[in-house]
């Protein structure tokens, strides 16, 4: 058991009053489903009114800090050394579809690095958070990344490109490899929440290209104070906007990522 901090008991409590939305809208969805007209618009509403409960809770409670928000963009301080980074619904197309599987993520960032985090899956109830130092946790217990050491009995999650989003083939080719070396590959669509669970040991890593800073910023957290590894796809230094992630274990990082550095292997 931990006691969680006073920033972290604002971003929970930020997340809990979203949640409740996002679930009282989450059941209206089902019902849209048989609709002419579909659920979309409703759940683009539901998307924006998570965000103005998420922004009103964390500014009410820190009304210094700025924000990066997935649907309103920058706001409030951004000459301060702190910002909230937001995803108010991670998961949209699950949502739309009546598929329980989606997320709230928070991360606070202090000049540039990210010190906390919060990834709350609202319909499981389960609540993952970490601070910078403090150890990652799921529902106040510690957490940590699995200690699978081969590639042949570990499972990744990863995204797979949708309609316009292109980097079809290069996916392809990808996926072959890990269809090839691996365990298996689970493609669940809330990015926020496989790196969360590869923070707590459910996947043994997380690739994926073409990712937001609201996608990833609590995740990369939740991994690295879970004891994982966090990079871009080539092994650079991870940027927020820099599109790509690799997330593991200590142990597979670097088998991964030669694995996905062979063009050869890839294309073969
Ligand atoms: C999406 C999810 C998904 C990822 C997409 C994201 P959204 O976020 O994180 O897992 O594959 O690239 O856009 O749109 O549901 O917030
Ligand atoms: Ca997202
Ligand atoms: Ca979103």
């Amino acid at each position: 058991m931990t006691k969680r901090s006073p920033v972290i008991n604002v971003m929970v409590r930020a997340a809990d009053r979203a949640a409740r939305g996002l679930k009282r809208d989450f059941g209206e969805v089902s019902a849209l489903q048989v609709s002419r007209k579909g659920p979309a618009d409703f759940v683009s509403i539901a998307d924006l009114r998570s965000e103005r409960v998420l922004r009103e809770e964390l500014h009410k409670a820190r009304p210094d800090y700025g924000f990066l928000m997935e649907e309103s963009g920058a706001g409030g301080n951004q000459a301060g050394p702190r910002r909230w980074i937001v995803d108010p619904l991670d998961g949209t197309t699950n949502f739309l579809h009546g598929l329980p599987h989606f997320a709230i993520s928070i991360a606070l960032e202090e000049n540039g690095e990210i010190i906390a985090a919060v990834v709350y899956d609202p319909v499981k109830d389960e609540l993952f958070f970490a601070e910078k130092g403090a150890g990652a946790y799921l529902n106040d217990r510690r957490i940590r990344v699995s200690g699978r050491s081969r590639l042949a009995d570990a499972i990744f999650g990863t995204g797979i490109p949708f309609k316009g989003k292109g980097g079809e083939q290069q996916f392809v080719a990808e996926l072959g490899l890990f269809m090839r070396h691996t365990a298996g590959v689970r493609r669940w669509g809330v990015a926020s929440l496989d790196l969360a669970y590869v923070a707590a040991g459910r996947f043994d890593g997380f690739w994926e290209r073409g990712l937001e800073p609201w996608d990833i910023a609590g995740g990369v957290l939740l991994v690295r104070e879970a004891g994982g590894y966090v990079s871009a796809i080539d092994g650079g230094r991870l940027a927020l906007d820099g599109g790509s992630i690799l997330a593991a274990t200590d142990t597979l990082h670097r088998p991964l990522l030669e694995l996905l550095a062979e063009p050869g292997k890839a294309a073969g």
